[in-house]
């Protein structure tokens, strides 16, 4: 079925409204391959029908759809290493004494992670068991998981339901889940799902980077990884800007290895820690 460039036109500008991914010139393949079971499914039978449908139908159910057709939603437990490298060495220590300080001076508040763009999880749980491993070989700072939270969000619903279910496949341990860490899942089946200590340590909740974030709660780092570069410039901006007002002073943002604040952001300052580059927002230490 033919895609003019009228429909690829304003099939990726629906596209862009709604998820702010931005599909360059050229790339008419990912309308037509991610959406033509949308097609089927709408029973249209021209792309021109489909993008009619979509206009007059903007239902929640349909908008999921569309979202979980065309956003990619790759991930792996320990991706890429590094930034969770420089999260167990290096930040986590340093939050726990200032929890512990806190606890002292009767502060109960926990320590806030949000996993941004959290896909199926597995970033989320990676948080939470690097902090289990944590408390469990340091109990004298009587530090316990409650002490800290994770939220896990995305756009896309379908992604959340499996991040919620905590529920992996073999192979899906084995893209990266070290071996010690396996104690953290429990059969399910032929499955493995997450420990449930480790589950109430992480909310998942959808949410749209594109629409304004400003009223969640501060945090005291940030991961948003592998999801800018779908993004033009001005969404990345305006992403940044909007992580800069949520996240506690001199605390740091962390992206993916292809990604960076460079020319986007003036409010954060690039740091290496151990073999990661990370994101501080300039202000005082956190
Ligand atoms: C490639 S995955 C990255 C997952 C994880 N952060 C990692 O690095 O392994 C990108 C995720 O971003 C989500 N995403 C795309 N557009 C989004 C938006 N506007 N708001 C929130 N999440 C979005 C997708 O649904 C997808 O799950």
């Amino acid at each position: 079925m033919e895609l003019t460039h009228r429909d690829f036109d304003d099939l990726r500008g629906y596209i862009y409204e709604l998820c702010g991914l931005h599909i360059p010139d050229n790339k008419e393949y990912l309308i037509t391959q991610r959406l033509k079971g949308l097609l089927r499914a709408a029973e249209a039978e021209s792309w021109r029908e489909l993008y009619e449908f979509l206009r007059r139908d903007c239902s929640a159910q349909v908008r999921n759809e569309v979202i979980s057709a065309i956003t990619t939603n790759e991930t792996s437990f320990f991706r890429d290493q590094h930034p969770f490298d420089s999260f167990r060495d290096q930040l986590l220590p340093e939050f726990c004494k200032k929890l512990v300080a806190r606890r002292l001076s009767g502060d109960r508040t926990p320590l806030r992670i949000w996993s941004a763009a959290a896909a199926s999880g597995q970033e989320a749980y990676t948080l939470a068991m690097i902090i289990m491993d944590h408390l469990e070989r340091n109990p004298g700072n009587g530090l316990r998981p409650c002490d800290f939270t994770i939220l896990g969000t995305d756009i896309s619903a379908r992604v959340l339901a499996k991040a919620t279910q905590a529920e992996y496949s073999d192979f899906e341990l084995s893209r990266g889940l070290p071996e010690a860490y396996r104690k953290y899942f429990e059969r399910a089946e032929s499955r493995w799902r997450v420990r449930g200590d480790l589950r109430s340590m992480v909310e998942f909740r959808q949410l749209n980077l594109v629409t304004d974030f400003t009223d969640l709660k501060i945090f005291d780092v940030i991961f948003c990884r592998n999801v800018l570069i779908y993004f033009d410039q001005a969404t990345k901006k305006q992403i940044l800007e909007r992580f800069s007002k949520i996240l506690r002073p001199g605390c740091h943002l962390i992206l993916g290895s292809t990604e960076s604040v460079y020319g986007l952001s003036e409010a954060f300052c690039q740091e290496r820690i151990g073999k990661a580059i990370l994101y501080r927002l300039k202000g005082p230490g956190c």
